[in-house]
């Protein structure tokens, strides 16, 4: 049986970054500004990661930014990030980048998705736009250990159909008795037979059930905002759904303070935290 734990940063040197080599790049999005990017560590080394975590990915000569690891430690050695490129400089760096270019990583760091309270539960994911990467992570790690959780239910929109993340694994998803996948666009196509409709309306007809369960919804602030409302009315409480944040980071591990929110670090108190916990904190994310 897997061991889960809400743990701390697992990096033993989080401030050096681990040389990585780029094996391969997936355009995601029809629009080419989402890429996956499948790394592999150097010198034979490995990293022991939970789903949830992120890391510094640097490029020599740009810098460094966080990003969501999307891979799951049960998928083995490769680890995939998927990034949007906003056009900064280490994002539009990367996005130029082919198979063999060097990489360094900083990390894991910060907390998981609860694993620990999940276990024996039923899992929600409820996912908008390209901040699906770290729950990829977690519905991977759940199918890969079945028997340690409930029923798998996610709902997963995005603005078109080409703007879906993992469309060939969404495919087998589809077709799987191990999870259920609602998945729906703000708009189809010509080649759309699927549902249409904002995150929020979905789940509301989905209506997930609250008993013995916890939700994780991640993605853009206006999808949570009418998402969490949905859910009050479904009667969860703040303490059984969790969102990751992604915020105002620098160093990824406590030391520059430009992460914080009140008293708490996003970088090592988070980026994973309960609507519970943050309703305890000042409204500055
Ligand atoms: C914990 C965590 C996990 C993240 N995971 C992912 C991920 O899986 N995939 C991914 O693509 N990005 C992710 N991000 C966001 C990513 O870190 C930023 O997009 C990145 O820092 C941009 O770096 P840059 O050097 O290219 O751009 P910068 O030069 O830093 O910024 C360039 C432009 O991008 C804008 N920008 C900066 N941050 C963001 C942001 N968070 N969202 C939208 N626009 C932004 C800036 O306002 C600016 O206009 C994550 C952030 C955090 C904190
Ligand atoms: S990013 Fe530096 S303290 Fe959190």
């Amino acid at each position: 049986m897997a061991q889960y734990t809400m743990n701390k940063s697992l990096a033993k040197t989080p401030m050096v970054p681990v040389p990585a080599t780029l094996e391969r790049v997936v355009v995601e999005t029809g629009a080419a500004d989402i890429k996956s990017f499948y790394l592999k560590l150097r010198r034979g080394s490995s990293w022991d990661y939970l789903p949830g975590q992120f890391a510094e990915l640097s490029l020599y000569g740009y810098g460094e930014c966080p990003i969501g690891i999307a891979s799951s430690p049960s998928e083995g050695e490769e680890l995939l990030f998927t990034v949007f490129n906003t056009g900064g400089r280490v994002t539009r760096a990367l996005h130029r980048l082919g198979p063999g270019a060097p990489v360094g990583l900083r990390g894991p760091l910060g907390n998981s998705w609860p694993l620990d309270e999940m276990r024996g539960k039923n899992v929600v994911v409820i996912g908008g736009g390209f901040a699906f990467t770290t729950q990829r992570s977690l519905v991977k790690y759940v199918l890969a250990n079945r028997e340690d959780f409930g029923n798998l239910t996610v709902v997963y929109g995005a603005r078109s159909p080409g703007a879906l993340l993992y469309k060939p694994e969404l495919a087998e998803w589809g077709k799987s008795p191990e999870l259920t996948l609602h998945l729906t666009v703000d708009r189809g196509d010509e080649g759309w037979s699927g549902v249409e409709g904002f995150v929020p309306t979905i789940v509301e007809q989905v209506k997930p059930s609250r008993e013995n369960a916890i939700a994780v919804i991640c993605g853009p602030p206006i999808m949570i905002k009418f998402t969490l409302p949905v859910m009050d009315k479904l009667g969860w409480q703040p303490d059984q759904i969790y969102t990751s944040l992604e915020m105002r980071m620098k160093c990824g591990v406590g030391m520059c303070g430009r992460c914080n929110i009140g008293p708490k670090y996003v970088c090592v108190d988070g980026p994973v935290f309960s609507f519970a916990e943050l309703s305890k904190l000042p409204q500055e994310y």
